[in-house]
């Protein structure tokens, strides 16, 4: 059997990891000048954190997320006889006692028809031993009626809370910044983070099961608008400093609890009107978000949706001039952006400013980064409810398409190859690969001799900057032999003349 990635999933090689790294590094260093510091987060948490702060009418929660029951010790496959039966039954009902599967209504109702059963079943076959008159219970799998309304209840039992691999990061932040009491810190709380993230979605270019994010938030007492145009700031000078050029970028605002929700019913009603002309998905929007529906991407549907009204029309006071001061904030930052009524973002915790950029060389999955303002959702966890919150998160798979497309590569990593010969060379060849590499320079001792010419040519696939030869001849002057292989200059060096030729080749 040949094992495979699972699909919508890859691995990252060298050299393009190296790219990755310095991406990311670059990201560090910008956040870092803003005052963002790091957090590492878990890669799994509740499914109800996700539920809440997501929404469950969304995608990302109804049909994106990898979900699992955390159980417990006990093992349902392990049923097969009464005697596993009945020994599955009293662990459930200890551990039951003893919180460590969940103490809800359905499982105490499950574990008293399990009880149930098992007495019923003890009654009727006293232990299966025919000399008490008992019956023998055989196998379950034998008896094809009963096992069926036994296991019911078995399968109902919930064994351990609901977890799902994170599909993003901002609910996690959330929980953290509420867990650790974070609004005690002053001034703003500033965090970023970096990570892999999850949703069963279907694979294409620029869409994977697991994907990366460099994201950042900013939680604390204000909402002004400034901050919104700072964190939009900061992300172009990231997006600068990897040479991501013709990034676009995008805004909207989607007000807030007082104005939204007029809105929404507006546009519930506009597309109450027009439904026979809408598809599927868009129709059952209309019950559930029908703001999703600015979303589509439907040929079909856009004359409809181009004549639905637009938020920015429906703002209430507060929220257009919170969304007029944003725009003042980026043209003073002089931070070119394009205004889409459209935008309202496929999660659940927004409220008044969003936005995106997009990047070319991306094909459809264009969108390189979202985010928006989340003021409510602290409160929405359990937080003070005076917290506020803005971020972001770049889709970093994408971003690296965009940057490989525009011909950025990976450096080549090696800058020596030893090439030793003769067995009395080899103890010099290693204490040289060891100065150089505390001299921070990658290097490549072959463990065996190899003939010259074999030696010198693995260097070049190899794509080494420099080969240093260590021979008898070289042994005996106290000297090494340095070949750069873009053009074959050679000289011979003693051991500190050697490290400062290198040196100096690096800075060149
Ligand atoms: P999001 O728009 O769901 O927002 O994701 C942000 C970015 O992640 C997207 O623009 C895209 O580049 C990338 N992305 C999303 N799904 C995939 C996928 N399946 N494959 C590859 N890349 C993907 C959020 O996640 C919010 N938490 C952002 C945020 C932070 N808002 C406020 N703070």
């Amino acid at each position: 059997m040949k094992f495979q990635a699972i699909k919508g999933v890859r691995d990252i090689l060298p050299p393009e990891s190296e790219l990755w790294n310095r991406v990311e590094q670059a990201a560090r260093e910008v956040f870092a000048t803003y005052g963002y510091g790091e957090i590492r987060l878990p890669i799994f948490e509740p499914t109800e954190l996700f539920a809440r702060s997501v929404g469950l009418d969304t995608d990302i929660v109804s049909k994106e997320m990898y979900s699992f029951e955390d159980r417990s010790f006990l093992a349902r496959e392990e049923i097969r006889d009464f005697a596993s039966f009945a020994e599955f039954v009293a662990g459930a009902e200890r551990a039951f006692k003893a919180g460590e599967i969940p103490q809800t209504s359905n499982n105490a109702s499950a574990l008293g028809e399990m009880v149930r059963y098992r007495d019923e079943l003890a009654k009727e076959f006293r232990g299966a031993d025919p000399t008490k008159g008992g019956k023998d219970l055989g196998d379950f799998t034998n008896q094809l009626v009963r096992p069926y309304k036994l296991l019911g209840p078995v399968f109902a039992l919930q064994m351990g809370p609901s977890l799902s691999l994170r599909p993003e990061a901002t609910a996690s932040v959330v929980r953290a910044y509420i867990e650790y009491g974070m609004h005690t810190r002053p001034g703003n709380v500033k965090l970023y983070y970096i990570g892999p993230m999850f949703r069963r979605e279907r694979p294409q270019k620029g869409r994977y099961r697991q994907f990366y994010q460099i994201g950042a938030e900013l939680l604390g007492p204000s909402d002004h608008a400034a901050l919104d145009a700072e964190v939009i700031e900061m992300l172009l000078a990231f997006f600068s400093r990897v040479n991501l050029t013709s990034a676009k970028l995008y805004i909207n605002s989607i007000g807030d609890k007082n104005c939204r929700p007029a809105y929404v019913e507006r546009l519930r009603a506009e597309l109450q009107r027009v439904r026979e002309k809408l598809g599927a998905d868009s129709q059952r929007r209309i019950e559930t978000n029908p703001l999703r529906v600015l979303d589509s991407k439907l040929p079909e549907e856009q004359p409809i949706i181009d004549k639905l009204p637009h938020i920015a029309d429906c703002l209430c006071d507060s929220c257009r001039e919170h969304y007029e001061e944003l725009k003042r904030q980026l043209a003073l930052r002089k931070i070119e952006y394009q205004e889409n009524w459209r935008l309202v973002r496929g999660l659940d915790y927004y409220m008044r400013t969003t936005f995106e950029i997009t990047a070319p060389g991306l094909g459809s999955q264009n969108a390189v980064c979202g985010g928006g303002r989340y003021d409510g959702l602290v409160e929405l966890l359990g937080g003070p409810a005076a917290t506020k919150g803005i971020g972001f998160a770049i889709g970093t798979d994408r971003l690296m398409l965009s940057l490989q497309e525009a011909g950025a590569a990976a450096k080549c990593a090696l800058d020596v190859y030893i090439a030793w010969m003769g067995v009395q060379a080899y103890p010099a060849a290693v204490a040289l690969a060891r100065k150089l590499r505390e001299h921070n320079f990658s290097v490549e001792l072959p463990p065996q001799e190899m003939k010259f010419g074999k030696s010198l040519s693995l260097a070049d696939r190899l794509g080494a900057r420099f080969a240093v030869i260590v021979g008898e001849d070289e042994l005996a002057a106290r000297q090494f032999t340095v070949k750069r292989l873009a053009d074959g200059d050679q000289r011979r060096l003693p051991e500190s003349d050697l490290l400062e030729y290198l040196t100096s080749s690096r800075t060149a």
